[in-house]
């Protein structure tokens, strides 16, 4: 039996004030809403409707001058995510417009973007002294810490879409700016520049070394995107997602942007809570017939994926000059082969985990 004194309502009370006072909280009081025994995503669902969102931003253009907005920018305030302005947990999304004369002036921040061009024709993002003519349907980036501004050198508005990774970048206190000295930065360097050396896919310039922070090429063109898409379609489609093209970095074919995966945070645990340790650890068949273990510390995980040798397909098990044909994601791949991978597989190339590890080993297989 317990000797401890039970304690009246009124010490509770007052030690709860008192620890509140003093910017402390009973891990007690508060465990079930910090670690829930489920995830408990605070987004809703939410359809935005294309003609409220025109509407409203071509309005926003007769009531606010650029000089006064910067950027005319509507963000999708996700109604589960009203106090932290963002579509998702991680994105914000917007529309943007942009009227003939205007210029929203040069500047660059951590968070890094990418636009989706609506509507309009002939304005352009000039994106570190790169001026990359926008018209519907291009994809624009501006990655993190490049100079960036946008002017309507056109008769008509323009509206595009905007997507940033400000949400997540704020959540790690990594959000500033800085606002250039002139409103539009000097166009230092040929116009449509990177679209000339990177956008025809399959071909880079042979002398300069595969660019892995972020996409070299600056402007995807829909016009090339739509006969890409059409072209496909005559030889192929994916069975889950009809025909699809990813956008990718014409010199890695990564990711347009970098996402940092980490192999002991992201890659690890996937080994794990996919069951491919149900046979590669210990005596398993996995580790008896591939010699491969992906069980126990990040480090030795790594030395098993990028420094050891398969004994079977006698090369190491990921591959960084073409990702997608290491062994780690061939072998339980979705691809239907006589020699399936028994039991556990990728389901599809949007598998989740497949995309976490075809990332990280794009960013280079690091240690991280
Ligand atoms: C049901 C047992 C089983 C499960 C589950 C399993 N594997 Fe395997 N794996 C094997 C066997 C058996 C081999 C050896 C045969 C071969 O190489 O095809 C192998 C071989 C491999 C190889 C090649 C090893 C080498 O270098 O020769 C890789 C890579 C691999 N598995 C990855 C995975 C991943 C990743 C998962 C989880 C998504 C997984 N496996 C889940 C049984 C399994
Ligand atoms: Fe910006």
């Amino acid at each position: 039996m317990s000797s401890q004194a039970v304690a009246t309502p009124e010490a509770i009370q007052q030690f709860n004030a008192d620890i509140e006072r003093h910017h402390l909280a009973a891990l007690w009081n508060v465990a079930a809403r910090l670690m829930p025994k489920e995830p408990e995503p605070r987004i809703q669902p939410y359809l935005w409707r294309w003609k409220t969102l025109r509407t409203l931003c071509l309005r926003s253009g007769e009531l606010t001058p650029i000089e006064k907005a910067e950027r005319r920018v509507l963000g999708l305030i996700n109604p589960g995510l009203k106090d932290k302005y963002a579509a998702t947990e991680t994105l914000w999304a917007a529309v943007q417009l942009i009227l003939p004369g205007e210029i929203a002036p040069a500047h660059r921040h951590s968070a890094a973007a990418v636009r989706f061009i609506i509507e309009g024709k002939g304005a352009y993002t000039t994106v570190e002294g790169d001026k990359c003519i926008m018209e519907r349907g291009d994809l624009v980036l501006t990655p993190a810490w490049q100079w960036h501004d946008h002017g309507n050198e056109s008769a008509e508005p323009m509206i595009w879409m905007d997507g940033l990774d400000l949400p997540i970048v704020r959540d790690l206190d990594a959000v500033f700016v800085e606002h250039g000295a002139a409103r539009a930065q000097a166009v230092s360097k040929t116009s449509g520049g990177s679209e000339r050396r990177f956008d025809q896919a399959g071909l880079r310039p042979a002398w300069e070394e595969p660019v892995t922070e972020a996409s070299p090429l600056l402007n995807y063109k829909w016009a090339k995107t739509e006969t890409a898409l059409r072209r496909l379609a005559q030889v192929d489609a994916s069975p889950f997602d009809d025909v699809a093209l990813e956008y990718v970095n014409p010199t890695t074919g990564g990711p347009v942007l970098p996402t940092n995966v980490s192999l002991a945070n992201d890659v690890v645990p996937i080994f794990t809570q996919r069951g491919c340790t149900g046979c590669h650890a210990g005596g398993g068949i996995g580790v008896d017939l591939g010699d491969l273990s992906l069980n126990g510390s990040a480090n030795k995980i790594f030395g098993e994926l990028t420094v050891e040798v398969s004994p079977t397909y006698n090369k190491v098990r990921v591959d960084l000059a073409n990702p997608a044909q290491s062994l780690i994601l061939t072998l339980p791949s979705f691809e239907p082969e006589p020699d399936a991978h028994p039991n556990a597989t990728f389901t599809s190339p949007s598998d989740p985990d497949y995309l976490i590890l075809l990332a990280w080993i794009t960013e280079g297989a690091k240690q991280n």
